[in-house]
């Protein structure tokens, strides 16, 4: 007889109770099984195939070129390292802004085709029509509200956002639409770390930070830079776990030298 230890997965009633009982949540992007599996493994709360794929994966400036079916094709990958934490998947660019029609469309795609538990898109009253029907298809929705690189080319920079009383009355307005409209938590980016709060504190869903400060309900960071695998870019908010560039470079190297001496394979290394 074989014992199999029961998991207890993450899911999005998990985080509202989390919220409840002051427990922190850890969010992190991945993009493909083995790291995915890692992070399952490790206890991470949530896993998100963030659009982040189109600059860290396929070396995109901005993250407006990647497309639907390449998220999907991300999250497929990610799924099957999972067992434990809850999988949210961005929608991309392109694919919910023009109506709700499609929104929903590109949103089940997701959901039956890459085995995620869950979507994010970006923005708060333009996108309100969208997320109410995505949620009443029954499938959960994460917000994204501050900053939101998606509209990078109307920001023109990607400086902190709503540092100005109208913008910052703005985000809190939209953060209770996506609450009422029935997101399930909301990602809160590049804002400053008093608005966070007090848009925390004004909700009874989770809101996760990023370069948002610590009165958020969460953090999220992309695995790329928290892992020190690209050092390009070191923003303030940004705490670096590893230098995974500065390791892979040695181990690079060392590997081509032993190729080019005859070091490796070794007699014991072969057959
Ligand atoms: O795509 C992404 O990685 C994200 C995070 C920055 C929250 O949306």
């Amino acid at each position: 007889m074989s014992v199999q230890k029961e998991i207890k997965k993450i899911t999005t009633h998990t985080l509202l109770k989390m919220k409840a009982a002051g427990e922190k949540i850890s969010m992190i992007t991945a993009y493909d099984y083995s790291f995915a599996r890692l992070f399952d493994d490790a206890g991470i709360d949530v896993v998100l195939v963030g659009d982040s794929a189109s600059n860290v994966m396929a070396g995109h400036e901005t993250t407006v070129p990647i497309t639907l079916d390449q998220m999907i094709y991300h999250a497929q990958c990610v799924v099957r390292g999972i067992n434990r934490s809850l999988v949210v998947v961005d929608l991309p660019f392109g694919s919910y802004q023009s109506n709700s029609d499609i929104a929903l469309a590109s949103a089940i795609r997701i959901m039956k085709e890459s085995g995620g538990h869950s979507i994010k898109l970006e923005g708060g009253e333009e996108v309100l029509e969208s997320i109410q029907r995505i949620v009443s298809a029954g499938i959960p929705v994460m917000g994204h509200l501050g900053l939101t690189p998606q509209s990078i080319y109307k920001f023109g920079t990607y400086n902190v956002r709503a540092k100005e009383e109208t913008e910052a009355a703005k985000l809190k307005k939209d953060a209770l639409l996506l609450e009422e409209a029935g997101c399930y938590a909301i990602v809160l980016e590049k804002i400053p770390a008093s608005l966070a709060a007090e848009v925390s504190a004004s909700l009874t869903i989770p809101t996760i930070g990023i370069g948002a400060g610590s009165g958020c309900n969460g953090q999220v960071l992309v695995m790329h830079d928290m892992l020190g695998i690209s050092n390009m870019f070191k923003p303030r908010f940004l705490r670096q776990y590893l230098n995974l560039q500065e390791q892979i470079h040695t181990a690079v190297t060392q590997y081509i030298s032993d190729v080019k001496s005859g070091d490796f394979p070794s007699e014991k290394e072969s057959y």
